[in-house]
């Protein structure tokens, strides 16, 4: 099994490049089959969440072409099933756009139930809605969602809640029906949008994506398309958290700042100096931090994806914060690893009370989930002494090269598979 390995305490110093946005490039990859014809995407990280869904695009018959490391080209002319197999929704939950896709092109779609993960239950009942409200047939049998319609018609589809998920996969949908759509209470996330502008490179009529009312115009058909993804603002507020818990001084280039507004905002209440240049923004961490308090919320809000990274800071922050997850009901499974690395903190329902302290001690923890592996590894950075981390394919589905794009900030991070490599590292860092 691989871990990684990290001797804590070196600031983080230099810059760095943020790769494509992974949600954004999974709803898009799935969306691209749309097309009869050929579709490039750029810009989409190679991260195992991807390869996995093009192997789930390719397993239904579309024609697949890796161009480059970052780029592919699907063609969903040769598609022969319109089934994608378990085998790729317990890998990926996300492969549940090809229902949105599948069932907008041609009207029938079968794939997998995801079941939940580890941060909650992940309902898809805002889904079904939106597919039910326009004449499709949703229903579960033998683990699988079987979705059909005659034809989509276009519908006034209020969401329950502002769901990522849903409002891409309806929206995808609702592209090629009959007749217009609007979806009310919709998700407001720059990867939403991304999705929008991709669809509508393709021929699609959709406005209104990035606000809460999304209205989209049924055409026949969709063209091929040439489209590149938008920078991850996750990545990008991982690293900047990481300058502010090692007390470096990071620029994160290629990034869209507006999009990490939030992220941004709660970085200078703690202390950090930031500066934002048009495609950059540089964090300044060498600072005594301070206690805030943060609230995960939807798209302009404090997103939940960066929940357990700015809880590894604030653990480290002087005084007392509180950190409260409104997003998904079981997100702070970390904070048991994170107190084994000397944090004090107390989780009472959906809300972390944070005592900071003086210093964290580097110890053998476990991965939980994607971004809670990522905020264990900036817990190891700024620990004095060893962290060894389990389970780092949990962080391998969303970060691509991370342990490089750390170690070219001066962290002192390796992959090892056995004790002997454990040694090796130690024997060289010392
Ligand atoms: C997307 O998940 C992201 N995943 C998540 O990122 C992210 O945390 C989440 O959006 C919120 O921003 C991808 O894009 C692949 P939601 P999604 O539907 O679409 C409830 C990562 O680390 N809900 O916006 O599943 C749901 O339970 C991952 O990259 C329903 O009740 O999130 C949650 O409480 C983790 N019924 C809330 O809505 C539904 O039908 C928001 O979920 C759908 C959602």
């Amino acid at each position: 099994m691989e871990q990684y390995i990290i001797k804590g305490g070196n600031p983080l110093i230099g810059e760095i490049e943020i790769g494509g946005a992974k949600n954004a490039a999974l709803a898009i990859l799935a969306a691209a089959i749309m097309s009869d014809e050929a579709v490039t995407v750029d810009n989409i990280p190679d991260v195992r969440d991807i390869n996995v869904l093009l192997q789930a695009i390719e397993g239904i018959g579309a024609t697949v072409e890796r161009i480059g490391k970052h780029t592919a080209r699907i063609t969903g002319r040769t598609i022969k099933s319109t089934r994608v197999d378990y085998d790729y929704i317990k890998k990926i939950r996300a492969s549940y756009y090809l229902l949105g896709a599948l069932l907008g092109k041609y009207k029938r779609a079968e794939v997998a139930l995801p079941g939940g993960c580890n941060i909650g239950s992940r309902p898809i009942d805002q889904h079904k809605k939106g597919f039910e409200a326009m004449g499709a047939e949703v229903f579960i049998e033998y683990g699988m969602i079987v979705s059909s319609a005659k034809k989509l018609s276009g519908s006034h589809i209020y969401f329950d809640m502002a769901s990522v998920g849903a409002t891409i996969n309806v929206m995808m949908a609702a592209v090629l029906a009959e007749g217009n759509t609007i979806l009310e209470n919709a998700a407001k996330e720059p990867h939403v949008v991304d999705v929008a502008n991709f669809l509508n490179s393709m021929g699609a009529k959709i406005k209104g994506a990035g606000t809460d009312v999304i209205r989209i115009k049924g055409v026949k058909a969709l063209h091929g398309t040439e489209y590149s993804i938008i920078p991850d603002q996750i990545e990008a507020g991982t690293f900047m958290l990481a300058a502010a818990a090692t007390k470096g001084d990071i620029v994160v280039k290629n990034v869209i700042p507006k999009h990490l507004e939030a992220i941004s905002a709660k970085l200078i209440e703690i202390g950090c100096q930031i500066t934002e240049e048009d495609d950059a923004i540089r964090v300044f961490g060498n600072c005594e931090l301070k206690h805030t308090h943060v609230k995960t919320l939807p798209y302009p809000g404090f997103p939940t994806d960066m929940q357990p990274q700015i809880t590894v800071t604030l653990a480290l922050s002087q005084g007392t914060s509180i950190v409260t997850e409104t997003i998904f009901e079981n997100r702070f499974k970390y904070i048991g690893e994170l107190s084994r690395m000397g944090a004090s903190i107390k989780v009472e329902g959906n809300t972390a009370i944070v005592d900071g302290v003086r210093k964290l001690t580097g110890t053998q923890v476990s991965a939980p989930d994607l971004r809670a592996g990522a905020a264990l590894v900036i817990a190891g950075l700024a620990a004095d002494g060893y962290t060894i981390i389990d389970d780092i394919v949990y962080i391998e589905r969303g970060y691509e090269e991370f342990e490089e794009k750390l170690r070219s900030l001066g962290a002192q991070i390796e992959r090892v598979t056995n004790e002997k490599e454990i040694q090796k590292f130690k024997l060289k860092v010392c």
